[in-house]
């Protein structure tokens, strides 16, 4: 019920002035997201990748109406890959993208058009596009918009929720050579008639998904903070005698940050995905509804505050 309310406040305008407007302390906000600039990103993509960590960067930011403001998250998008490529990252730091910030919602063809020129400075970088998956009526779009952009840019990372109810389908096509898919859980609403609701449902379509892409010619990137979940994927890493750079962990950044280090120092690869903007919003409300500490911190924080 809670995570459901905090899921619909996350696209709620009224309720947004007012978390925008709390009197929040920095650190609360800053516990998941980098930072404002790209300065703030590439500091924080140093110290992680310093650490023995690969990252991929998100432009926070989604749900765009307007042409100029879809413009402006791509123009940032091409600057922070040229900083990366000058930084000599590029390999260890890819970006993630939401086509809602590029215009998904206004018109899907300047949403792949938009797609594509990030995908070019990232492939002058040497770095790879994830694109994330968003609100499930935007998933068979995200898909065909996927599939365009491959023909391209073969290295365009898929994103596969397991709540919904097609993921072990899609899990299935796009389990090929050369296929890169990151497997969540899935951080929307969405209705029982397109997805699982129970949380038990959800963790059992994630593990049947992960032995459809783990037993694949592709190459999982496995999202979660799961401890149960990370502990199958390892098992089934065994199984399938897969090379530990034939897979990769994928954690939240400001989330479960020992267990990121204790699995890299493993020899495991891990990615953390750093978030950095002020755009922060839906975001953090979406960060809160994944459990009842986070949303305990913030309010706390709050209440010291005001
Ligand atoms: P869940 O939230 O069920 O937590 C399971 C267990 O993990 C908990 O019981 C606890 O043991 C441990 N845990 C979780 N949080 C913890 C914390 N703060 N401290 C300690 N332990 C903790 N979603 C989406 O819809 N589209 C997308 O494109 C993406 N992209 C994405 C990228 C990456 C790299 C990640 C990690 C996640 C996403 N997500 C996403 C979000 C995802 O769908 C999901 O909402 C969150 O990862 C939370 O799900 P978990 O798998 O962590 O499990």
């Amino acid at each position: 019920m809670l995570r459901q309310a905090l899921l619909v406040a996350s696209r709620s305008g009224g309720v947004r002035k007012i978390v925008e407007t709390a009197p929040l302390t920095r650190d609360v906000v800053r516990r998941f997201i980098a930072g404002e600039t790209v300065a703030d990103a590439l500091d924080c993509t140093e110290r992680l990748t310093g650490e023995g960590l690969l990252v991929t960067l998100d432009v926070l930011g989604e749900d765009t109406l307007d042409k100029a403001q879809a413009e402006a998250t791509v123009a940032h998008y091409v600057e922070l890959l040229e900083r990366l490529a000058g930084s000599e990252l590029g390999p260890r730091a890819e970006v993630s993208l939401k086509l809602t910030a590029v215009g998904q919602a206004l018109d899907e063809d300047l949403a792949l058009q938009n797609a594509r020129r990030i995908c070019t400075a990232a492939r002058s970088a040497s770095t790879t596009v994830t694109l994330d998956m968003e609100d499930h009526t935007t998933v068979d779009s995200t898909l065909g918009i996927l599939h365009e952009l491959r023909r391209d840019f073969p290295d365009t990372g898929a994103v596969i929720q397991s709540y919904l109810r097609r993921a072990e389908e899609h899990c299935a096509e796009l389990a090929y050579e050369g296929s890169r898919v990151r497997l969540c859980k899935g951080a929307y609403a969405a209705p029982e008639a397109v997805a699982f609701t129970d949380k038990d449902d959800v963790d059992k379509s994630y593990v049947r998904c992960m032995k459809v892409l783990m037993a694949g010619k592709g190459y999982p990137m496995l999202a979660t903070h799961d401890p149960r979940l990370v502990d199958i994927a390892s098992a089934l890493a065994v199984l399938h005698e897969r090379d530990p750079d034939t897979y990769e962990y994928q954690m939240l950044y400001g989330i479960r940050p020992q267990e990121q280090r204790r699995l890299a120092a493993q020899g495991a690869q891990v990615r953390v995905y750093v978030a950095y903007g002020s755009e922060w919003y839906g975001y953090f409300m979406r960060r809160l509804a994944e459990r009842p500490a986070n949303l305990a911190f913030f309010m706390r924080s709050v209440a010291t505050r005001s």
